[in-house]
């Protein structure tokens, strides 16, 4: 029997906390720190994810037996390192990868010179600092538009520009290196050719040996119906994705999962736990466009549903490095995810509204995400409230039961996007 501390507070570890605790061997889950979802499975922890000192009392006091960390901030800020460096704790297993490794994520120009150094096909790139800025105009001017312009470090999913005119490039450039538009994750600008295509979110877990792929899932990352607005943590996700055929996954596996797999391993990068690769489908070809350190939010509420083995088993298995023991089973079915948010997100919004009607939707999995109880109210707590997933025999069936659960269940200023997974059910037909 184990007892599980899961760091974070979204819909992607309530997602988490579900599937642990279905395991007979989670003997008891703390969430730090946790949201209204995650309280109905486990305890939630008034903890932050980035105070590491707190968390070694914590699993001290509370005999932790593995930590798995779901946002990427503690693990760029060195979490695993942490552990690992303290002999009161280092036998703990933390799944994430070290801090060296979760700069795949945490610095656009890291990934982009590590897939270079084991050839992992990318859009191709330069990055420039303020001293090298005319560099960076001469450089845009050799490419074509639209433009692609990337702050090097962690922005919120906000540091990247895409501008289609080469004036407003350069005038971006000069913001972002010379007037600090990103603030410190602006000092490095990394620009890069534009890919043309559709993009997926594909996920591997590694326990530093073996691998292996997860389903892949369609992200919706803008506000409105149609991608079009500002970017937000993504409105929605479908898992599977219709393109992402056998051939498909088979380059993905040998281009890109392998090379960075073996390129963490020849660099000495201490990597155990997920691995998001976003990818653009160009013309069939992959091309990464980012890794992630960790799992992607909604995409985790769509994917984890659909992994039947044991979660913890799984975790375990990661944490002892014998991922090559686990027969992975995925169900057939779609699984499609509406992100219900607050009126007003991206930009400002207000907090505090009672969540009505969240126990009376058939059929579907409520996961939690800017949620907490006031009294005996589930009230919202961030931009994103809810993700609402469905299983279904086909994404039509998953999506529609997603909306109806969606459309029953009211608080004042909820939005969500009304067309999450239509562009793939134009593909399949
Ligand atoms: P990132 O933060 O790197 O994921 O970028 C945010 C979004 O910008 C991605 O999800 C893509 O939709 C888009 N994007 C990033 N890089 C490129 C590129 N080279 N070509 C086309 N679109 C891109
Ligand atoms: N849904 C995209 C992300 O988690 O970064």
């Amino acid at each position: 029997m184990s007892v599980i501390l899961l760091l974070g507070s979204g819909g992607r570890e309530h997602a988490f906390a579900r599937a642990l605790v279905m395991s007979v061997q989670c003997e008891q889950l703390f969430i730090a720190p946790g949201n209204a979802g995650t309280a109905m499975l486990g305890t939630n922890v008034d903890v932050s994810p980035n105070d590491f000192e707190s968390i070694k009392a914590f699993v001290l006091e509370n005999k932790v037996d593995l930590i798995l960390v779901g946002p990427e901030d503690p693990l760029v800020n060195g979490v695993v390192d942490f552990f690992e460096a303290d002999s009161l704790i280092k036998h703990i297993p933390v799944i994430g990868p070290s801090k060296m490794g979760a700069q795949l994520e945490g610095s656009k120009e890291f990934s982009k010179n590590f897939m270079k150094r084991h050839g992992v096909p990318t859009a191709a790139y330069a990055s420039f600092t303020l001293a090298k800025l005319e560099e960076g105009y001469r450089f845009l001017e050799t490419l074509r538009p639209p433009y692609v312009l990337k702050a090097d470090g962690l922005a919120g999913g906000k540091g990247v520009l895409i501008l289609d005119n080469l004036q407003e490039a350069k005038d971006e450039l000069k913001a972002m290196l010379g007037d600090a538009k990103f603030g410190k994750a602006g000092e490095k600008v990394v620009i890069e050719e534009f890919l043309d295509g559709i993009e997926v979110s594909m996920f591997v877990l590694t326990d530093g040996k073996n691998y292996k792929i997860l389903p892949e899932a369609k992200d919706y990352k803008r506000i409105g119906d149609g991608d079009k607005g500002l970017n937000t943590g993504g409105m929605g996700a479908v898992s599977p994705v219709p393109f992402v055929d056998e051939s498909f996954v088979h380059k993905v596996e040998e281009q890109i999962i392998k090379p960075t797999i073996r390129g963490l391993a020849e660099e000495k990068i201490n990597y155990i736990g997920f691995i998001f690769i976003g990818l653009m489908n160009v013309g069939g070809e992959p091309k990464v466009i980012e890794y992630n350190c960790r799992m992607g939010d909604p995409e985790t509420e769509a994917v984890v549903p659909r992994i039947q083995n044991d979660f913890l088993a799984l975790m375990q298995a990661t944490a002892s490095q014998q991922l090559d023991k686990i027969d992975f089973k995925i169900d057939p079915r779609t699984a499609a995810t509406v992100v219900m948010v607050s009126g007003g997100y991206p930009g400002t919004f207000e907090k505090g509204y009672t969540i009505k009607n969240l126990d009376q939707v058939n059929d579907t999995i409520v996961f939690h995400a800017g949620t907490k109880m006031n009294g005996n109210d589930v009230v919202t707590n961030g931009g994103r409230v809810l993700a609402i997933t469905s299983l279904g025999n086909s994404i039509e069936d998953a999506i529609q039961k997603s909306y109806a659960a969606a459309h029953h269940i009211n608080y004042d200023y909820a939005y969500y996007r009304k067309d999450i997974g239509q562009d793939l059910i134009s593909l399949v037909k």
